[in-house]
């Protein structure tokens, strides 16, 4: 069709390993993981699914499920296939199949997704936040089915993931039980994942978790497509492992808290590629409307991690997460522990949660919540750019654990270590709304953040 660009992305020179799910090919090509999204932005998108035997990769599309009028191919052989739809209009639904160049794979009015709206564009937008999904519990089926329910038939624009989305150590086979099989009815085949790595996504036995952590040579750096070359919008990081996006007037950024950058930066050396990166997007991006910032290992918690003890979170804390407020970072969303935690609009506390003093460090006494209640007062911002961030730990997507002894942290406004659960945010102009949907259907907690201007 004129004006359309489309080409095929050649597959990494990787082969997935042979599992019972996937027989000698016998020349019919067979799908062992449906549909996916990557890469999406308001112009384009890409599919990527796989075939149990080397097949040439088609996808067909079009804004009629009935007239998939438009086609996308790629003529090599491969069994991870990437095809990347461009020149797509912002904010449309546009219905596709998968296959090969003579059999459909993937089809149906369920088979659709929606181009992202414009960069800066205001909007009602809709992004679910799941951390530390991919345990295969009964937990991890409940959250998903009351996260759909509580969607009903509005669609996501996309969804986060916030590592460990494949326990117990992040291996294909993990990825495609725990993960893929687990999302693929709905939420991977219709909406775009933007994932972050997290300490098991590099336990990748298959290829040695030391080494996984220096080269980043591990199935979750082969199992999803980054946007690191800016095509989703940001500062382009050239390396997969940290990236930014934006959704409308949300600009988000994807940071990586365990692997090393270089063999040897962490994300708390300040000096590192990903941190000089952050300031970089964050200077060029934090006027956008809204800034989050998501990643595995959190700043302040006493869930099913001390944030007082462990070296990683200590070290954020205490390096890191001022150079996200300097900017005016509205969310700081991260998982790892197994528990949902919630703080005030804070800033400035890098300390122990002994030291934590709210008279100090919390930069209003609102309780966040917009609800009418005794309790109401939204956290308030005057200018797009203002200080005070909100600090969620959101790691029970699928295991919920003993928390430590000093649960509650300090410096969190509501905590709890009961229930599973999953988040969505919900921005409409200046308004934000960040929900906890839990496996019963009950949303726990939930927030809202406004902005005058
Ligand atoms: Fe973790």
């Amino acid at each position: 069709m004129a004006g359309l660009f489309l080409h095929g992305v050649r597959a990494q020179n990787y082969s997935p390993p042979v599992t019972r799910d996937s027989p000698k090919f016998n020349g019919k090509a067979r799908l062992v993981r449906e549909p996916y999204l990557q890469l999406a932005s308001d112009t384009s998108m890409m599919i990527r699914w796989r075939t149990d035997g080397a097949t040439r990769s088609r996808v067909s599309y079009g804004l009629r499920q009935d007239r998939l009028d438009q086609h996308a191919d790629d003529l090599e052989l491969v069994r991870e296939h990437k095809i990347r739809l461009t020149g797509l209009k912002p904010k449309t639904k546009y219905y596709y199949s998968v296959g090969t160049l003579n059999d459909t794979l993937a089809s149906g009015m369920d088979t659709y997704f929606s181009t992202l709206p414009a960069a800066g564009q205001e909007g009602l937008y809709r992004v679910g936040v799941f951390g530390d999904c991919g345990a295969l519990s009964v937990n991890q089926a409940r959250v998903r089915d009351e996260f759909l329910k509580y969607l009903g038939p509005r669609d996501l624009d996309a969804w986060i993931l916030l590592g460990d989305n494949a326990y117990n150590d992040g291996t294909d086979m993990e990825y495609q039980a725990k993960f893929f099989n687990i999302y693929k009815d709905r939420l991977l085949k219709n909406y775009p994942v933007f994932p972050s790595p997290g300490n098991h996504d590099y336990h990748d036995v298959d290829f040695g978790a030391e080494y996984a952590q220096n080269n980043h040579t591990t199935a979750y750096y082969q199992n999803f497509t980054m946007p690191a070359e800016g095509e989703s919008g940001g500062v382009p990081s050239h390396n997969p492992a940290y990236y930014s996006f934006d959704v409308g007037n949300i600009h988000f950024l994807s940071l990586d808290s365990y692997g090393k950058e270089e063999k040897q930066y962490f994300l708390y050396d300040t000096l590192s590629p990903q941190v000089k990166w952050v300031k970089a997007d964050l200077k060029l991006n934090k006027n956008k409307g809204w800034v989050i910032a998501f990643w595995h290992y959190p700043p302040y918690s006493m869930g099913t991690h001390n944030s007082d003890t462990d070296g990683i979170m200590t070290k954020i804390r205490e390096n890191f997460i001022r150079i996200l407020e300097r900017e005016g970072v509205d969310l700081v969303v991260c998982g790892h522990s197994h528990v949902y935690e919630r703080s005030r609009l804070m800033k400035g506390h890098y300390g122990l949660e002994g030291s934590f003093d709210p008279k100090k460090h919390n930069v209003s006494n609102a309780s966040g919540y917009d609800d009418g209640s005794s309790k109401s007062a939204a956290y308030l911002k005057k200018k797009t750019v203002a200080p005070g961030t909100v600090y969620v730990v959101s790691g029970s997507a699928s295991y919920v654990g003993k928390p430590e002894a000093s649960w509650p942290h300090d410096a969190m406004y509501y905590s709890n270590a009961t229930d599973a659960g999953a988040a969505i945010i919900e921005v409409e102009g200046k308004r934000l709304d960040f929900k906890w949907i839990c496996g019963d259907g009950l949303i726990r907690d939930q927030f809202t953040i406004k902005k005058k201007q």
